[in-house]
This record gives structure tokens, sequence and C-alpha cells, in this order.
């Protein structure tokens, strides 16, 4: 298909009070502009969509580097119209149809762009552009059509006449033009309304003048067309996008107690016969294997959880791997790379930070283990804590397989903890300790026999 898509994010978004351009706010876990962008991969290249920045720029394009689209810049936001104009340089050579989609729109779907294409090219008209009818039409430029059915113009609600605001055919502001037509024309927009804006809508109006047709191309579900203005309508379209991810996720065979309690990003994956507690957050890239069980108000961001994976309720856990079998929390913290390796366990108040924690080992309560390597089956009693930061730098601690490190254990890094070793409970440990070894590292025990009753005389 011969299309090129332009998406316009270049507004601030005055209605969202805010200092964040609108196209930035997310639902649904990923921001206004980048579900459009998603919608437009899917029937075409990124060498052929541009999207025009000019609100926080910088951001907007760093947001959408990974998906390689074409930028323009619209260094004044002078409406719509102009909006357009600016990618003239970029694609007026390319043939074929340009479809212009607002990047507040994130319920667009992909088919409906196709539909739109489709409908466009198997047409005379010299553009179609996405219409739907809405019981509150508030908001939206109304639709006037001709006779023949055709779009005559579409007027802003702004400008509308009190029969017109009647009208509840709505511009969408998703358009199919043909790409020679759009080009030709673009310069004859004026910004002859109330805000001085050069607005894209009145190309309706023109082409319609210059002799050609443009058709209305109507969806029937008017909550795809949706365009957010207001903080309110974004929460409106999150909750859609998080309602839609759970029916997903429950009809693929993933359990999910109290759906309307738990939030899920959209591109989360999570397997076969996983249950997913009420108040439950997963976030980002997070992939979570079969036979999993989330526990009721954890938070997992970024992480990815193979199968068999026992998550019990309150564990925080973000940029964290863990392996089939692992059991975790109530009430832990994971973060930055931690790994938790096969079977192994990890109980009540246990903090891991960037560290390896290996195969069926286990730290049951009160820990923090911080830049460690921990070998297969160790044992981490209560209250042991790695001393990884000396107020300058962070050191790593090391302890072989089978070590058992007895409770309230105070590893000072850099340390190193042989196979196969015993530390004593309550030990400050800062000497290597060799495999096999038996490290003690505290004060003995004194008893003095009759001292209470003998003070009491005194
Ligand atoms: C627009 C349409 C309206 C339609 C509605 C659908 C016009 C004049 N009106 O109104 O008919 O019913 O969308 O949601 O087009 N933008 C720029 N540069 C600008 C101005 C806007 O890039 O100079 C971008 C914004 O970032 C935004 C999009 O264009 O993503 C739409 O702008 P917005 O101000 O929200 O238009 P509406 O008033 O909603
Ligand atoms: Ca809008």
């Amino acid at each position: 298909m011969d299309t090129s898509i332009v998406i316009l994010a270049a507004g601030l978004g005055t209605r969202m009070k805010s200092k964040r351009a609108k196209v930035l706010h997310k639902a649904g876990g990923l921001t206004l502009v980048e579900h459009v962008v998603n919608s437009a991969l899917a029937i075409a290249a990124p060498e052929r969509i541009v999207v025009v920045v000019g609100h926080q720029a910088d951001q907007v394009r760093e947001t959408l580097a990974h998906t390689g689209v074409q930028f323009a810049v619209q260094t004044e936001q002078k409406g719509t119209g102009h909006a357009v104009r600016m990618c003239r340089q970029l694609l007026s050579a390319e043939p074929g149809y340009v479809l212009v989609a607002y990047g507040d729109c994130p319920l667009l779907r992909a088919e409906t762009f196709r539909g739109l294409v489709d409908e466009q090219a198997g047409s005379k008209a010299g553009a179609t552009l996405v219409t739907s009818r809405l019981e509150d039409p508030r908001g939206y430029g109304r639709i006037i059509l001709d006779d023949a059915g055709h779009v005559a113009a579409i007027v802003e609600q702004k400008a509308a006449t009190p029969e017109q605001l009647e009208i509840r055919l709505v511009n969408s502001g998703i358009y199919c033009f043909r790409a020679e037509l759009l080009w030709k024309h673009i310069g004859e927009i004026e910004p002859n309304n109330s805000a001085h804006e050069y607005y894209l809508t009145d190309m309706a109006e023109i082409l319609h003048r210059a002799g050609h047709f443009v058709q209305p191309f109507t969806v029937d579900d008017p909550r795809e067309i949706v365009g957010i203005n207001t903080r309110l309508e974004l929460a409106e379209v999150d909750r859609f996008l998080r309602d839609r991810k759970v029916r997903e996720l429950m009809l693929d065979g993933v359990t999910i107690e109290k759906p309307e309690t738990v939030t899920i990003d959209a591109q989360v994956e999570i397997g076969r016969d996983s249950i997913i507690e009420p108040f439950v957050r997963i976030t980002g890239r997070t992939v979570i294997g079969e036979d999993c069980t989330i526990g009721s108000c954890s938070i997992i961001a970024d992480s990815r959880l193979a199968a068999g994976v026992a998550i019990a309720p309150f564990t925080h856990m973000i940029a964290t791997t863990v392996d089939a079998g692992a059991t975790i929390g109530p009430f832990a913290r994971l973060r930055m790379n931690a790994h938790v390796h096969e079977a192994a366990q990890i109980g009540n108040f246990v903090e891991l930070k960037n560290t390896h924690f290996g195969p069926g080992a286990k730290a049951h309560h009160l820990s923090y283990l911080g830049d460690a390597t921990i070998g297969e089956k160790v044992n981490i009693g209560a209250g042991t804590i790695t001393c990884n930061f000396d107020g300058v730098k962070k050191h790593r601690t090391s302890i072989g397989d089978n070590a058992f490190v007895g409770s309230n254990s105070t590893l000072v890094a850099p340390a190193e903890i042989g196979s196969n070793s015993y530390v004593g409970a309550g030990s400050v440990i800062t000497d290597p300790v060799p495999a096999d070894a038996l490290a003690i590292g505290r004060g003995r025990q004194v008893i003095k026999e009759g001292w209470v009753s003998k003070r009491k005389k005194k």
C-alpha cells in the first residue's frame, strides 16, 4: 500500500493543565502517542510514518526512538493544518495516500486505519475521513453532509450554530487524502477562525469546492475515536484499556481474582493457569510464565518470571528475574537485576539488590543482600546483612554452594564465604572464610554466678 502516515503530536494540550505534553501522558501503560504509532506501524513501514513534534519534542522523539519513525518539527503550534504542512518536505514526493491521525486518539485500531485506506483506494474520492455518531458530540468537529451524503464541511464546536451543534456525526481527526490533492490544496487553508489557527478540517470544504468529493467512513464503536483532551478522559481511556487487557488475559487462560482491582500494562505477558490475586499491579515489559501465583497487592515491573513461581502478597519487584519454582515474599523487595534461581526461597522482609541468589538457596526472614553472588542451596539466617557500601564505593559479597550463614550475621564486603562453610550466628565477618571452615566473629558469652543477689544486698 502506497500510504504515508502523519501523526500530529506537537500540541501542549492546554486542557490537561499539565507541564507535560499531552501525548506523553500514559493510558494502559503506554504514552498516548505510542498507542497511535503502534497502530500505524501495523500498516506502514516506519520510514513512511512522520510524527510532528513541537512541545517537548525531545521527550517525544526519545519515547518513539525505538520505533524508527520519522519526525517533522512544528516550532509554533498554529493548528492542525499547519502541523501537516510541516511534513510537506518529507512526503510530497511520495505517491499514493497520506493518512493523518492525531496523537491523542489512543484507542484507534490498526484495522480502522486499514479499512480507511481500503475505502479511499476503492473510490474516486479526494479524501475519506473517519466519523462516528456520538450520544454526546461535545468538543468534536461536526460533519456537514451534502445531498449526496458527502462531506461538505467540518464545523468546529466553537464556530457551530445552535442547529449544527445538534449534529451527532463527528470528525474523529483521522483522514486519508490523495497525496497529490493534499499537497496541492493545503496552502489554501486560512486561519480565519476565532483561534487564528490553520484548521486541517477546512480541507473538507476546500476539496469539496475544488470539485472533489470527500466521503465519510463511519465506525460503529464510538469509543474508538475518542480524543483525549482532559485528565478525566485520560482516566476513562486508561480504565477501558485495563479492562480490555484483563479480559484478553482471562480469555487466554489466566485466572484474575477481582479483575476490576488489578492494573496490568498493555505489553505484559502472562502464561496459562497463572493466578493474579486482587490489587496486583504488573507493569512495563514484564513476562510471567505458566502456573505462577502473584499475591495480593504485589507490584511487579519490568521483570521476568519463569513457570511455577509463587509470589506471596505485598512483594515489590523491579527489573528482576525469577527462575522456575522459586517462592518469594510476603513483603519482599527485589530490584536492580536481582536474579532468583530455580526453586530458591525468599521470605518476608528480605531485600535483594543486584544479587544472584542460587538454586535452592533460602533467605526466609529479615535480610539485606546487595551486590552479592550466592551459591546453590545456601542458607541465609534471619537478619543477615551484606555491608556492601563503605561510604564511598560498593563492594561485592560471594557465598559458595551449601554454605550456612547463621542468624544476624554481618558480612562486611568485599566478603568471601567458601562453599560448605559455616558462619556462627551473630558474627561480624571481615576476613575471607575458607571452604569447609567454621567462622565465628563475636564476643564470648560471660557468666557471673550469683551476680544479681550480691547487687541487691549492696
Ligand atoms: C480536533 C479537530 C476536531 C476533531 C477532534 C477529534 C481540528 C481543527 N479539529 O479538535 O474536528 O473532532 O480533533 O479528536 O483539527 N496539534 C499539533 N499542532 C497544532 C495543533 C494540534 O500537532 O498546532 C496536535 C495535538 O498535539 C493533538 C492533535 O493535533 O495531538 C489534535 O489537536 P487538539 O487541539 O486536541 O484538537 P481538538 O480541539 O481536539
Ligand atoms: Ca483532541
